[in-house]
């Protein structure tokens, strides 16, 4: 099980030394033009995660090919570039214009937003036409059937989904107003760990495609509950603002995890959790 972060929660030129504990750096969503983001304040706190309405602020494709990509790779990283946009063109041409990356991920599914998307197989379709780097698919639970849009964007050409991306949520403050400027903004954190196993184990039977599965990851325990679910992989988010060494010790914990739970290693997990066996013991 390789682990990486989840976009947007780790900038890797501000923290190289937290960046060089992951097996590949994935960098925050880019888009053509660049963005500001919301207004402030921008992130709270909830009792279970956190609500951020960053709106994906970045400094769009041209400042980030000239400057940012390049200093990334000195880095010595395997790096993903996460990809954004508003129309399957934006994406297309995004992922036209990388190379010597080791995968791009495309977020399908950002909750910041308001503008509306093409669909995730049209834009995945584009995508494929305009690269042959590998191309995952980082889709959202809040569709009313997940496990379709990861048929869908396989039958597209994508090589890999990333589940599960943050579910809009609200938080009001002690005079009942909205925390956050945009009112609503997306929820990551402990919250998500059911919602994206089911995602990770619906989707991991729904196609053949590598997982990397994230959302509330904070220990080697939930890391292995990912790949009982189908996961090859994982990603830490929020876990990474409070606990900036979650990579090392998540690795660390993960050994003992394994033994704690049985089984040799992850490989050895992956799927256990939707084998016919398990599901006939779950009580009726
Ligand atoms: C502050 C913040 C910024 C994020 N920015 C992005 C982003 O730019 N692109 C993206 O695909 N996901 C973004 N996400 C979502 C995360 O990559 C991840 O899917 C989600 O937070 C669930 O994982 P977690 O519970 O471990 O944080 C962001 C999440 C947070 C908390």
């Amino acid at each position: 099980m390789r682990i990486l972060n989840a976009s947007g929660c780790l900038d890797a030129l501000v923290a190289p030394d937290v960046a060089r504990q992951l097996d590949a750096f994935v960098t925050k969503t880019v888009t053509p033009l660049p963005r500001e983001g919301s207004a402030p304040p921008r992130i709270a706190e909830t009792a279970h995660g956190m609500l951020n309405a960053i709106g994906l602020a970045n400094p769009g494709r041209e400042r980030f090919l000239a400057e940012h990509l390049p200093r990334l790779g000195e880095l010595g990283i395997p790096l993903w570039v996460s990809v954004g946009g508003f129309c399957a063109a934006d994406y297309a041409e995004t992922c036209s214009s990388l190379a010597g990356i080791e995968a791009i991920e495309l977020n399908l599914s950002c909750p910041n937003v308001d503008e509306a998307a093409d669909s995730a197989a049209e834009i995945v379709a584009a995508c494929r036409r305009a690269t042959e780097l590998r191309l995952y698919a980082k889709l959202s639970a809040a569709h009313p059937d997940v496990a379709e849009v990861a048929r869908a964007v396989a039958a597209a050409g994508a090589d890999g989904l990333s589940l599960i991306n943050t579910l809009r949520g609200f938080a009001l403050d002690k005079q009942l107003r909205p925390v956050l400027a945009r009112g609503s903004g997306g929820l990551s954190g402990p919250a998500l760990k059911p919602i994206a196993l089911h995602a990770v184990r619906v989707c991991s039977e729904a196609t053949d495609l590598p997982i990397v599965g994230m959302g509330g990851i904070q220990t080697g325990r939930d890391a292995l509950e990912f790949a009982a679910c189908g996961a090859r992989d994982i990603a830490l988010g929020t876990v990474l603002f409070a606990d900036p060494g979650a990579p090392a010790r998540v690795r660390a914990e993960l050994t003992v995890a394994c033994v704690d739970a049985g089984v040799a290693n992850t490989d050895d997990a992956r799927s256990l959790a939707k084998s016919p066996e398990t599901e006939r013991k779950v009580p009726a």
